[in-house]
């Protein structure tokens, strides 16, 4: 499973690069205007870090207006995807978009429906939210399951791209049912390395170390 860092913190998102934890960056308006960097600059900055796909959302709804910022955002690299909701809109622009070459991203997505319609529509990535299921008593990583199926049952290239992850429990889930790419904020992805025995386990080892005086270098 490929791990997306869904933030547009650069200092966290060169850290985690470094460690080859970064396969893509996600981003969205929110996340754009939590960095209080412009959209163009921020996200420029971010391609320049990372080798793989950088999610960057256009904010018209209607379809050329999503096709004329689609193609703007397309130009500051490479490894731009672009992202647009899924409305009928957004797949009109999804459609035409990727006809051009361009990797887009279909997100917003909370039904399996919505999922077959981006697929059909060539989206190089379809984006479920897990945790805002979850948040009305509904069970995202369900969804993730039936993407799966429906996606396995035709063939259809269209990457899982499991969104709205919350806990490092979503990504190990994610990573069972087979979700192609998990994107998570830095504290989750970091979150994954904690175990309660391996806490407990170093500190015995720190203790026996000090008491026999181990010395390496
Ligand atoms: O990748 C989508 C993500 O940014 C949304 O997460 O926690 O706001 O539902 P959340």
């Amino acid at each position: 499973m490929k791990f997306f860092v869904d933030t547009a913190d650069t200092t966290a998102i060169a850290e985690l690069n470094d460690l080859g934890m970064v396969d893509g960056v996600t981003t969205n308006p929110s996340i754009i205007a939590k960095s209080g960097r412009d959209i163009l600059e921020v996200t420029k900055e971010i391609c320049d870090i990372v080798d793989g796909p950088v999610s960057a959302e256009v904010v018209s709804t209607d379809a050329d207006g999503m096709i004329a910022e689609g193609r703007k955002l397309a130009k500051i690299a490479d490894n731009i995807t672009v992202k647009v909701p899924l409305t009928w809109d957004g797949l009109k622009a999804c459609k035409v978009l990727t006809s051009e070459g361009t990797m887009v991203n279909v997100t917003l997505c909370f039904s399996a429906n919505q999922a077959l319609l981006a697929a059909k529509a060539g989206a190089t990535f379809i984006s479920p939210f897990i945790g805002r299921l979850d948040d009305i008593n509904l069970d995202g990583m369900e969804l993730i399951e039936d993407i799966r199926t429906v996606y396995d049952n035709y063939g259809f290239e269209t990457q899982i791209l499991a969104a709205s992850i919350r806990s490092a429990n979503h990504m190990s889930d994610c990573a069972k049912i087979g979700a192609d790419v998990a994107t998570a904020p830095p504290a989750v992805i970091k979150a994954m390395a904690n175990h309660v025995l391996t806490d407990k386990g170093l500190a015995a080892f720190l203790a026996d170390i000090e008491k026999a005086n181990i010395k390496i270098v």
